[in-house]
């Protein structure tokens, strides 16, 4: 009987611990995924105290890859470290990517993910990118809902928190030539993270945006979500810190242009200088990551029609003047962790500017954040979020 998998608030205490073949058990599991259970299970942590990132479920997914051996059988096991040969690939080259997406437990007790196959999509393009092996995007998010499912109690009771999924890939080579690795390990952990803003209300950030430092470039990888891309922002990020300002707005060449901030994409909503209202964010050209959030807002702004939508190169200058003019309304960054997050202020040679997206609602930002936080609870039905249990 499948009962269980599906009976809520259900004990996990009471599943058997011994590793079953699940493809009896519903259709849509790839056929030879084994699951061993933890009899070991966790206490959840109270929403209210969730650090991002620091608290892990009972169960991990593991699918290893040789080229002699092709993909193994996807296993879901219990939570523990990995057994790594110190040669791996992974370790010495960054052959290694990841993906970041959210399950959230809806007003109707039902789980959703949110767009998951670009997030799939993303993560085949840093493959291709890593030279690691190629996956069957459906069968892995086969593998994802039913980890989901095991440790479904891990999904929180709240319209304000979510279970954070982290797929990784990596090179697990056990020799030191720098080439295309013949082993690799895909797997993915997942654990509950509170809200972004801890006060329940938006609360803006201040931005550093130096000239001298660059997160990506084109011809490289700032397009990818490899590891190899995050290592190094966290000194700026510190300089950063040390002037007084949250988060770095990356800026990019000779003209400056505007890319993303830390770990978002960034929205501009202007008056335009011929006086138009404009939601303007720098274009997929290689050095910013295409988020799915930045895609989710574009699709929204076009559907809603109410102002000009724009992708294009922004430079800085552009922001400076349009502050100096009174022209910039709001703005904000958008990802998977706040879905969107107004900026309050600009440290840029020296100087600082207020700007003034708090003081105008934030009207757009919140729009926002309400439309896509109704389809992610199940308060709106829409496919992007698909109900997987
Ligand atoms: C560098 C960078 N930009 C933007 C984003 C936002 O992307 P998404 O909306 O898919 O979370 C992220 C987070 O994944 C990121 O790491």
């Amino acid at each position: 009987s499948n009962t269980h998998i599906y009976a809520q608030g259900g004990d996990h205490q009471s599943l058997s611990s011994e590793s079953e073949l699940v493809s009896d058990i519903t259709p849509n599991t790839p056929d030879n995924l084994t699951i061993e259970r933890n009899p070991a299970l966790k206490p959840k942590p109270d929403p209210s105290t969730l650090v991002f990132g620091k608290q892990f479920s009972d169960h991990m997914l593991t699918v290893s890859w040789s080229e002699a051996g092709g993909w193994q059988a996807p296993q879901i096991k219990p939570f523990q470290n990995l057994s790594l040969h110190p040669a791996s690939s992974a370790l010495h080259y960054s052959i290694e990517l990841f993906e970041g997406m959210k399950a959230f437990r809806g007003v109707d007790n039902r789980i959703r993910l949110f767009r998951p196959m670009l997030n799939m999509e993303r993560m085949y393009r840093s493959t291709e990118r890593s030279c690691l092996p190629l996956f069957d995007k459906g069968e892995l998010i086969k593998c994802i809902n039913k980890l989901v499912e095991i440790d479904r109690e891990w999904v929180p009771y709240s319209t304000d928190a979510s279970l954070y999924i982290r797929p990784t890939f990596i090179g697990t080579e056990p020799s030191l030539g720098v080439s295309r690795a013949g082993h690799a390990l895909l797997f993915v952990i997942i654990g509950p993270v509170g809200p972004y803003f801890a006060t329940g209300g938006f609360s803006p950030v201040s931005l550093l945006a130096d000239p001298r430092y660059v997160r990506a470039w084109r011809g490289g990888i700032g397009e990818y979500k490899m590891g190899g891309n995050y290592g190094p922002t966290i000194a700026v990020q510190s300089e950063a810190a040390k002037q007084k300002c949250q988060q770095v707005l990356w800026l990019y060449g000779e003209n400056e242009e505007i890319t993303e901030v830390g770990t978002m994409n960034l929205f501009i909503y202007w008056t335009t200088e011929k006086g138009e209202k404009e939601l303007v964010t720098p274009p997929l050209d290689g050095i910013i990551l295409p988020g799915v959030t930045r895609q989710s807002l574009l699709d929204l702004a076009r559907e809603w029609g109410d102002f000009k939508v724009t992708e294009r190169r922004v430079l800085m200058k552009e922001l400076i003047d349009a502050l100096d003019d009174g022209r910039i309304l709001e703005v904000f960054g958008s990802g998977t962790a706040c879905v969107v997050c107004p900026v309050g202020s600009l440290l840029y040679r020296g100087q600082t500017y207020q700007i003034p997206t708090m003081k105008n609602g934030p009207d757009l930002a919140k729009r926002f954040h309400k439309e896509l936080t109704d389809i992610q609870y199940g308060r709106i039905q829409r496919d992007w979020a698909p109900v997987i249990i």
